[in-house]
């Protein structure tokens, strides 16, 4: 990570690490146990349960409280990851700096392990500390987020995109807001929600989250085409290879930078007003656009 970004960005990530550390389950079998742990605690730049402590902490939460929600969303993240990178998707060997969990595990126990993060998390986002009424909209927020009309529904998109030569920018960007923004997104979102934010600071959190997310998929397909595999962690050209859309392959690297930087225009923009509370989240912003891994 940027080391210009604000100490509170390292303090939260510990936090979330220390949580993820026992985050699994006691009585999961040793081969499921074992590639969920692989996955979960390889690293990874944990951006999403930073931003929801982070706007947790904006709308006045106790963030420790709301740990234990933040983390699941990692794992939702990380079964997100181990499934997109199964043969049957993108079918990519390396992550987060390390054989892709199917090639260590096998593809039954990566499939496994991805279903038992992503149902474990929710148990896990159970425990935060805040009243029902407000844990309750945020896990409706996240399973949505994560379901049919979110990041798996976009997951879907993108395969049926694949190789299609008539795929526009337009269809591009609700793909990216859908496979990659909607968890950003509510990674924000659920945040305000989980803090009993009112509804002008939910709808500025929210519009921060759904500009980064696009933002943040843009730059993913970028460094897909520019970045160094050693320090990204995973395979570059991988969706040159496979046919994938994306914004370089729609209109070039240049113009998906300009695109991006418009994203985080629009997400700076929303924070405008809320002060200094605001500044990691504007910090994230740009990194988002300068990052390289
Ligand atoms: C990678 O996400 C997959 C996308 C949604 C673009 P990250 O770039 O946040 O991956 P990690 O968590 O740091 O490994
Ligand atoms: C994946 O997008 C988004 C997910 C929901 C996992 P990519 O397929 O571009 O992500 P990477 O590049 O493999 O991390
Ligand atoms: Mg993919
Ligand atoms: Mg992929
Ligand atoms: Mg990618």
């Amino acid at each position: 990570m940027a080391s210009q970004l604000d100490p509170l960005f390292a303090k939260r990530r510990q936090k979330v690490e220390d949580f993820l550390a026992h985050a699994i389950c006691a009585t999961a079998p040793d081969n499921l146990a074992r590639a969920m742990q692989y996955s979960l605690l390889a690293g990874g730049k944990r951006l999403r349960p930073v931003l929801c402590l982070t706007c947790a902490a904006l709308c006045g939460a106790d963030e420790d409280a709301v740990l234990p929600f933040a983390s699941a969303i990692e794992m939702i993240h990380t079964y997100s990851l181990i499934h997109d990178d199964l043969p049957a998707m993108d079918n990519d060997d390396f992550r987060r700096g390390k054989p892709s969990c199917h090639k260590v595990f096998g593809e039954a126990s990566a499939l496994l392990a991805g279903d038992a993060l992503l149902t474990d998390a929710f148990a896990c986002a159970c425990q935060a500390q805040v009243p029902s009424a407000q844990l309750v909209p945020a896990l409706a927020e996240l399973a949505k987020a994560a379901g049919s009309g979110g990041m798996a529904g976009g997951q879907q998109m993108d395969m049926d995109a694949t190789g299609k030569s008539d795929c526009d920018l337009e269809h591009l960007r609700s793909l990216h807001a859908k496979k990659t923004g909607a968890l950003l997104r509510a990674s924000c979102t659920c945040g305000a929600l989980l803090a009993g934010a009112g509804r002008a600071l939910y709808e500025r959190i929210a519009s921060y989250g759904e500009q980064l997310g696009v933002a943040f998929q843009i730059v993913d397909d970028i460094l897909d085409e520019v970045a160094d595999p050693a320090v990204l962690g995973k395979p570059v050209h991988s969706d040159r290879d496979q046919h994938k859309v994306t914004y370089p392959a729609l209109v070039g690297i240049e113009q998906s930078r300009l695109l991006a930087k418009e994203h985080v225009r629009q997400a700076l923009a929303a924070l405008e007003g809320l002060g200094d509370d605001a500044r990691l989240l504007a910090e994230l912003a740009d990194y988002t656009l300068e990052r390289v891994s």
